[in-house]
């Protein structure tokens, strides 16, 4: 992409984002300076994605353990720890937030100095952030055994790309990777309501990248399968479960059914850190509900009557038996996932 969605300015512990509620016709960026802040663009979805906000609230941590004048360790251990819970507050489903709040915790909590406490948050944040790039490469790497050669046609959800990832992203990593391979490569982009993260943010980014693609509303997947060559559903997730019940975006577990009902392969591109092996199954995950103004308007202007009633889940659980693979950086794990996804992360851990 011509622009970083997330970029962390070391000298000024600036965590620069772009704004992606105004994306695609507006690219403005915010600068943040606190983990407050942080936290409040997560909640408000200035940056999102799973990885991506894992990769915020680490600097959000930064921030933290470089602000104000010199403390004693204790105090600096309080405002860690104030900044973590904040940040922990601002959005439930995806477990990418809380991995990297753990991984962040990890190193601060057991430094002996306030010095230590900077020096071990920014390593653990610059760590977290440089990795995510190598996992999503290695994700569309293993992701080419199942895309065929020669024409590929994808259905893909919400937004899993770069803008939603330090760089390239996952499901929509792999598509940008086959057209890149070569490959006679279309997609297919549900709209994604109600936030329009497929057509205003997968097509903005796939329209950079030249890969042919096609916005359809979310109601049409199932009809795109039964009378268009599909060849396979790639979807990104925001926690995978030990029994491999996955929740993302919603509307995810609608296109798995018809995915099913069709006999198209469904995968989804998960980094082991979206992989919480201590959820048993998808009836654990928390799933965030929003603010149904998400349904009743459309960037401020109101589509519905005054004071109609909503329910708006943010995220849907798609069950294990659905999901033929998850396309990890380790490798492709296939059913059972019961027993593959423990075997397999212990081994590559
Ligand atoms: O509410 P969002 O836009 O943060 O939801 C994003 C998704 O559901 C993505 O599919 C998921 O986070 C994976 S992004 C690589």
């Amino acid at each position: 992409m011509s622009f970083r969605a997330i970029e962390w300015k070391n000298e000024t512990s600036t965590l620069r984002l772009v704004d992606q509620k105004l994306l695609p016709h507006t690219t403005r960026f915010v600068d943040l300076t606190t983990a407050d802040a942080v936290a409040a663009a997560i909640a408000d979805m200035t940056v999102r994605g799973a990885p991506a906000i894992g990769v915020a609230a680490a600097f959000g941590m930064v921030m933290t353990a470089r602000q104000g004048p010199p403390k004693p360790l204790d105090d600096m251990q309080k405002s860690m720890q104030r900044a973590d819970a904040t940040l922990r507050a601002s959005r439930p489903t995806a477990v990418n937030l809380f991995w990297a709040l753990d991984r962040m915790q990890r190193a601060w909590s057991v430094a002996n100095t306030p010095e230590d406490v900077v020096d071990v948050t920014v390593k653990t944040a610059l760590d977290i952030e440089a990795e995510d790039i190598e996992v999503n490469r290695a994700i569309s790497r293993h992701a080419m055994q199942v895309v065929p050669e020669g024409e590929a046609v994808f259905f893909h959800h919400c937004n899993t790309g770069s803008l939603a990832t330090v760089d390239l992203g996952t499901a929509l990593g792999i598509i940008r990777t086959a057209h890149e391979s070569g490959r006679k490569v279309m997609a297919y982009l549900d709209e994604t309501r109600p936030r329009l993260q497929g057509s205003k943010l997968s097509s903005f980014e796939l329209m950079q990248y030249g890969v042919p693609h096609a916005i359809v509303v979310d109601g049409a997947s199932a009809h795109i399968m039964r009378t268009r060559k599909v060849d396979l559903v790639v979807v990104g997730c925001d926690r995978v479960a030990a029994n491999g019940d996955t929740a993302n975006k919603i509307g995810t577990y609608n296109l798995a059914l018809a995915a099913r009902d069709n006999g198209v392969p469904f995968y989804v591109a998960a980094p082991s850190s979206t992989i919480d092996l201590s959820t048993p199954d998808g009836d654990a995950i928390e799933i965030e509900e929003r603010d149904g103004r998400e349904i009743t308007e459309i960037n401020g202007v109101a589509i519905a009557p005054t004071g109609a009633p909503t329910v708006n889940p943010a995220f849907d659980v798609t069950p294990a038996r659905l999901i033929s693979g998850i396309i990890t950086e380790f490798g492709i794990i296939l059913p059972p996932f019961a027993f593959n996804l423990e075997a397999i992360l212990t081994v590559a851990r």
